[in-house]
């Protein structure tokens, strides 16, 4: 019998973080690009010490049931980890991981690609070019809203947002206003950012964009009353977790012309459904939740779930520890 630890790898992830966890463990990788059926996963999880896991497994009391109490440690796959019952993984001892920082920058970038396209309507007017409606160059169309000058709310002034408000103020000379429950004086020095509660966030600002996680508090944060209080030009951008507006409410705000425009890299659920009417508005952009996937954040990313999972198989302190 082989005295390696065993682990279960929920999907393949890349090599940078995959060949140093096969090479050290009895490793078993769930190989289909769909997530394992609940049964399977609560299966294939009996007997591990360690899992590395995504964001779309469930991690809960009885997932850790399942595994057992050999279990000493998660490393999600992800710097979000709302998918894992952190208190319950705390109270039985068992080591979280996440993966922050290497992805930053994507994800600030893909937020801005997602202010940028809702603004100028870049996706609306690429399926219009490919619908042969493009006729002639016209003066009334296809008008957008302007960047330079203008405001940027940031919901959450973490390292997300931050490299947000760098983008928003460094590149476009926007005004940032953050909403966040602690103050961020680097955010203030650097990019003169203002913290506001959040009903002024709401009705100052041109565009608004979320970078907090998911919890009791942000669940539903953006909802009819929310969007109610945003400017009629507003354009909201949402790349941290769907649950965190409402989206029929997001529907309405849209359709009605409450709002402008909006850019989504997360829905609620995710995929989102094909039925959602989201998806019939030309003035909502969607991204199938891709904010993290560049070469180096991804490789990033398997490097540091590699070494937070072989770390806490060995009892030593995780490179990137949440719980
Ligand atoms: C995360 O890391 O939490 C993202 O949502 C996926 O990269």
């Amino acid at each position: 019998m082989s005295d390696r630890s065993k682990v279960f790898v929920t999907r393949e992830i890349p090599a940078a973080g995959l060949d140093p966890v096969v090479a050290a463990c009895d490793t078993d990788v769930w190989k289909d690009p769909l997530p394992p059926a609940r049964d399977e996963l609560l299966k294939r999880i009996a007997g591990c010490d360690g899992v590395l896991s995504l964001l779309t497994e469930k991690i809960d009391a009885e997932f850790m049931d399942a595994a057992g109490p050999q279990l000493k440690v998660i490393s999600n796959f992800a710097v979000g980890f709302n998918n894992i019952d952190i208190d319950e993984a705390k109270r039985r001892g068992i080591r979280v991981g996440n993966t922050p920082d290497v992805l930053t920058d994507a994800t600030a970038d893909m937020a801005f690609a997602l202010l940028i396209s809702a603004a100028r309507r870049i996706v609306e007017s690429q399926d219009y070019v490919r619908a042969a409606k493009w006729k002639t160059w016209e003066p009334l169309g296809h008008i957008g809203v302007d960047l330079i000058g203008r405001t940027i709310g940031i919901v959450g002034m973490g390292r997300i947002g931050m490299a947000m408000a760098k983008r928003c103020h460094g590149g476009w000379g926007m005004n940032v206003l953050y909403h966040d429950m602690n103050q961020n004086k680097d955010a203030e020095a650097q990019f003169a950012a203002r913290q506001v509660d959040f009903e002024t966030l709401l009705a100052e600002s041109d565009f608004v964009s979320v970078h907090t996680d998911l919890n009791e508090t942000t669940k539903g944060l953006f909802n009819a009353d929310a969007f109610g209080k945003m400017k009629s030009t507003a354009v909201f951008i949402n790349s941290a977790r769907g649950p965190i507006h409402h989206q029929p409410d997001l529907y309405t705000a849209l359709s009605s012309g409450q709002i402008f425009a909006a850019g989504l890299d997360v829905t609620d659920p995710e995929p989102i459904s094909m039925d959602d009417p989201l998806l019939s508005l030309p003035n909502c952009v969607i991204a199938p939740h891709v904010a993290s996937a560049t070469i180096s954040s991804r490789n990033g990313m398997a490097e540091i779930a590699a070494d937070n999972l072989l770390a806490g198989l060995s009892g030593k302190p995780l490179r990137c520890a949440v719980a």
